[in-house]
């Protein structure tokens, strides 16, 4: 594994803007998702160059049912062909992919083609991919509050044995560290419901460029603008 210095460990990323990007062009919506996976895929090769460990994509968040029923549905299209075609990759990069999120919402066969990669690739050890599916952090933060509550209920842990460790060992992203970097592109200074847990001291680079714009230099570059930040995690 390349061994370049302040890499962070774990990358989180909300990829925004393919709406705006086709828009521009003069496309319909599902023309900038497309292109969106292109970048997807070089900035999952670059993590792996660069040594990443971690990379979280939000891919669709639970407001984004609200969306009209087409575009949800050319969505949930493109992610499948996605993970189809991906599906070679994982295997040749060693990557193991994870979903998170409410993933019961999923359409049937997007949850299995889900489900069967994740155990493809669950030794895999270049790079963990997740992907935030339908995900909503306050959603996971509930859920993780109720599990709490019904083990209390049942005399299975003590109230006061819950801390940040033990609360964060019932998120989805149990086991995973949290982020050292979280990118939002086309210029939203927002975190839209994106593991408000996990980004408590994660730096944050917000990046004008539309989703399918974002490549691997631009990445870098964000590498870049974190290795030149001083993390404190609130001492001196
Ligand atoms: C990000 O692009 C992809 C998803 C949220 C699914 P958008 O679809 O939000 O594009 P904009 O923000 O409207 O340009
Ligand atoms: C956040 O983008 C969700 C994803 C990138 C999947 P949105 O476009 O849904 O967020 P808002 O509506 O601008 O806050
Ligand atoms: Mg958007």
């Amino acid at each position: 594994m390349p061994d370049f210095p302040d890499i962070p460990r774990h990358i989180a990323v909300i990829m925004d803007g393919n709406g705006r990007w086709a828009k521009e062009r003069g496309l319909p919506r599902r023309e900038g998702h497309r292109a969106g996976a292109e970048s997807v895929r070089e900035v999952t090769d670059t993590c792996i160059d660069l040594g990443v460990e971690y990379l979280t994509l939000y891919a669709f968040s639970s407001e984004n049912w609200n969306r009209p029923q087409a575009e949800i549905k050319a969505l949930m299209e493109l992610l499948d062909r996605f993970l189809s075609e991906k599906a070679k990759d994982l295997k040749k990069q060693d990557i193991r992919l994870l979903a998170i999120g409410q993933l019961d919402r999923l359409p049937e066969k997007t949850r299995k083609l889900l489900e069967r990669l994740s155990a493809e690739t669950a030794h895999h050890k270049a790079l963990t991919l997740v992907l935030a599916l339908s995900y909503g952090a306050r959603e996971e933060i509930v859920s993780a509050a109720r599990a709490l509550a019904a083990d209390a209920a049942a005399g299975r842990l003590k109230p006061e044995e819950i801390d940040c460790t033990v609360f964060a060992s019932r998120l989805q992203t149990a086991g995973i560290p949290d982020p050292d970097l979280l990118v939002r592109t086309s210029g939203e200074m927002r975190v839209s419901n994106f593991l408000l847990w996990q980004i408590s001291y994660a730096e944050i680079v917000i990046v004008k460029k539309f989703w399918p714009d974002f490549r691997r230099n631009d990445l870098t570059e964000a590498v870049n603008e974190y290795q030149r930040r001083h993390r404190r995690f609130g001492a001196l």
